[in-house]
């Protein structure tokens, strides 16, 4: 499974991205928004300079030709740049202008199947549907993020699944063990992954043992 990071917190893509496990970054206006005073396409470019994958960035535009036209100039930033879509109607319409210019999408609030497949045909690169959202109503997210999966896998389209709103490490062993092709992480639950009491006691113990054999 691709392990994304969901931030637009410089420092957090410049650690995990150091450690060599990072595939991609998504950001949302939101996760810019949390990043007081930056330039959204300024921060664009130095995340494309550190990560070498995927960096989705999102348009602001609602009608499907304003959406083209923030596409196009988001994709011109960097070849890194995946233009992030909502998914509607004109999202959708968005979508298979942007593919067809060879243009990668990432569309984005998905929260169903049907979605997921609309999105698809339209061409879209990557589909992002959200686990966490779900869950918060009272639905079984990553049961949506399966279904988007099985479509997707089902008739080969040229598209990988993004698991998106993840919240939790137990949400990221899910979607590894489903065969989810990508999660889109947190840094706090990136950070949380590292973590066994039991390594942090192995070591202790190795060392421990070792300064003996020293004595
Ligand atoms: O990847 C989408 C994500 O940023 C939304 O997460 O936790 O706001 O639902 P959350």
């Amino acid at each position: 499974m691709k392990i994304f990071l969901d931030t637009a917190n410089i420092k957090e893509i410049k650690d995990a991205v150091d450690i060599g496990i990072i595939d991609g970054v998504t950001t949302n206006p939101s996760l810019i928004a949390k990043e007081q005073g930056c330039d959204f396409k300024e921060v664009i470019k130095e995340i494309c300079g550190i990560v070498n994958g995927p960096v989705s960035a999102e348009v602001i535009a609602l009608d499907w030709e304003n959406m083209v036209k923030e596409g196009r100039e988001l994709a011109k930033l960097n070849n890194h740049v995946v233009v992030k879509i909502p998914f509607t109607r004109d999202g959708v319409k968005a979508t298979s202008i942007l593919a067809a210019d060879g243009i990668n999408v990432n569309v984005t609030l998905v929260f169903s199947p049907n979605q997921a497949l609309l999105a698809a045909k339209a061409g879209a690169a990557y589909i992002s549907p959200f686990a966490g959202r779900l869950d918060d109503i009272g639905h079984d997210g990553l049961e949506v993020v399966q279904q988007c999966q099985d479509i997707v896998s089902a008739y080969d389209y040229d598209t990988e699944i993004i698991a998106a709103s993840i919240r939790t490490t137990t949400h990221v062993l899910d979607c590894a063990l489903m065969g989810i092709d990508i999660a889109t992480i947190p840094y706090g639950v990136l950070m949380q992954m590292f973590k066994h009491p039991l390594t942090d006691i192995g070591i202790e113990k190795f060392l421990s043992d070792w300064k003996k054999t020293q004595q």
